[in-house]
């Protein structure tokens, strides 16, 4: 009997434990920077998931956004071809804003 007190007491105890203090769910912003080029990222890409998917990346090379770029057109369905002003349009305002400087 006193096993199954001292059982229910600890288990209670973790319980108390899970739930003391405040939960603090981090805040992480998405700076959506308006440069040249983006009103082709608002056309082309927020159609389908948000800003924060393109930089939540981190900064990346130039290769690396025409890569994405090219992988929302065909794996994605991305109505816009690789030759066209949009891709470039894109893939320039990615570099720019999110890009590390590096062509490669
Ligand atoms: C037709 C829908 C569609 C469009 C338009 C689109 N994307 Fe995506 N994108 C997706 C999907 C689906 C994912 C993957 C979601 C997942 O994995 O949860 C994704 C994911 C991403 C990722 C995350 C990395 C990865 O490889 O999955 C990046 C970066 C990205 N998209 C960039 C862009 C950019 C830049 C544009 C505009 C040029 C764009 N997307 C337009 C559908 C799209």
């Amino acid at each position: 009997m006193n096993k199954i007190i001292i059982l229910v007491m600890i288990m209670a105890g973790s319980l108390a434990a899970q739930v003391k203090g405040d939960v603090e769910v981090p805040y992480i912003s998405y700076e959506i920077k308006m440069g040249e080029g983006f009103d082709a990222i608002q056309a082309n890409c927020l159609m389908c998931h948000s800003f924060g998917y393109v930089i939540n990346q981190g900064p990346q090379s130039k290769d690396f956004w025409a890569k994405k770029t090219k992988k929302m057109i065909t794996h994605f369905k991305m109505p816009m071809t690789e030759d066209s002003k949009d891709f470039e349009t894109v893939v320039n305002y990615l570099f720019t804003y999110y890009g590390n400087g590096k062509l490669k």
